[in-house]
């Protein structure tokens, strides 16, 4: 069993089988409970967190929301490259052993791989990575295999398409991760310029995970019962100019998902740019709006088990 009592969340690779089941059963509960008064006083007297040094829309609001519908309070810094210590020099680990005073649990986004780990050698609370760079993000993988769960009923023999930047999107790398806890086939789709990362190709082969790679969507997309898409992550470029020739590789409009399986099911972690064509936005099989509330209740999950385990 998983002990998720007072760790840091720093990774993908952390969650076994058993650990992403338990965060997914306790979110379904918690859902349950949402609209009542039941779970509202778990995390009373207690205070997050939330240190972002990225743009941020959803993740921030969705830990704070997390945190005050379960009866906690919040502090926040949605600007800390221009507007903390760090602007005078302060390290990352030197943040750390102030704000875990003041804060129980810190969720925390920068866009440098592997900075939200160093800052949590500073910390004497959890810290829970809301994002690094283009290297994991972890919270958001584990609300898509809920959404998957949820949805699909089972995660264990479905075939799943990845669909866009491989190379730079942390969401894709921590959907890789975590779904390798599970019988699933991978169908990796992008151009050849934005694959996948070796580290994570060779974890896949090295726990037996069934993938096939890919360059055209349409070749495919009739054998997804998921398919994951999100934007090419132009932050992560330094050349603008190869941004632009890929920027429009993948366009999901009614041509091309008219070519999907009738239950499969279109997730993205928002925002959406040019990969997602608003008139699909009512097809029933596109759950990318569903996906922000899942992820209000997975953050409960998570919050509530960083505390009571
Ligand atoms: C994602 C991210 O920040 O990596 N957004 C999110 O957390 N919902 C995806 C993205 O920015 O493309």
């Amino acid at each position: 069993m998983m002990n998720f009592r007072s760790i840091h969340i720093l990774e993908s690779a952390q969650f076994d089988r058993d650990g992403v089941m338990e965060v997914i059963s306790t979110a379904r509960d918690l859902e349950k409970h949402l609209k009542g008064d039941e779970q509202g006083s778990l995390m009373k007297g207690k205070i997050l967190a939330t240190l972002f040094f990225e743009p941020s829309t959803r993740t921030r609001f969705s830990f704070e929301t997390a945190m005050i519908r379960l009866g906690g309070n919040v502090i926040s810094n949605s600007d800390m490259q221009h507007s903390s210590s760090i602007v005078k020099g302060e390290t990352l680990f030197d943040t750390a052993k102030i704000i875990s005073q003041f804060a129980d649990v810190i969720a925390m986004r920068h866009p440098r791989k592997g900075a939200v780990k160093e800052f949590s050698l500073g910390s004497s609370c959890p810290v829970i990575n809301a994002g690094d760079g283009a290297g994991d993000h972890p919270t958001q993988g584990l609300l898509d295999l809920y959404t998957i769960f949820k949805e699909k009923g089972r995660i264990d023999g479905l075939t799943i398409g990845m669909v866009g930047d491989l190379k730079y999107s942390r969401v894709f790398h921590s959907q890789a991760r975590l779904l390798s806890n599970f019988k699933v086939n991978l169908v990796l789709v992008s151009p050849k310029s934005l694959s996948m990362p070796e580290d994570i190709l060779g974890h896949l082969k090295s726990v037996g995970i069934q993938y096939e790679t890919n360059e055209s969507v349409s070749d495919v997309i009739s054998r997804l019962d998921v398919i994951s898409t999100n934007r090419i992550q132009e932050e992560r470029f330094s050349d603008k100019s190869e941004f632009e020739r890929l920027r429009r590789s993948f366009i999901f409009d009614k041509k091309l998902v008219s070519g999907a399986r009738k239950d499969a099911i279109i997730i993205n972690p928002l925002p959406r740019v040019d990969e997602i064509n608003p008139e699909i936005d009512e097809d029933p099989r596109c759950k990318y709006f569903e996906q922000v509330g899942n992820g209000v209740v997975v953050r409960m999950a998570l919050l509530k088990l960083a505390f009571f385990g």
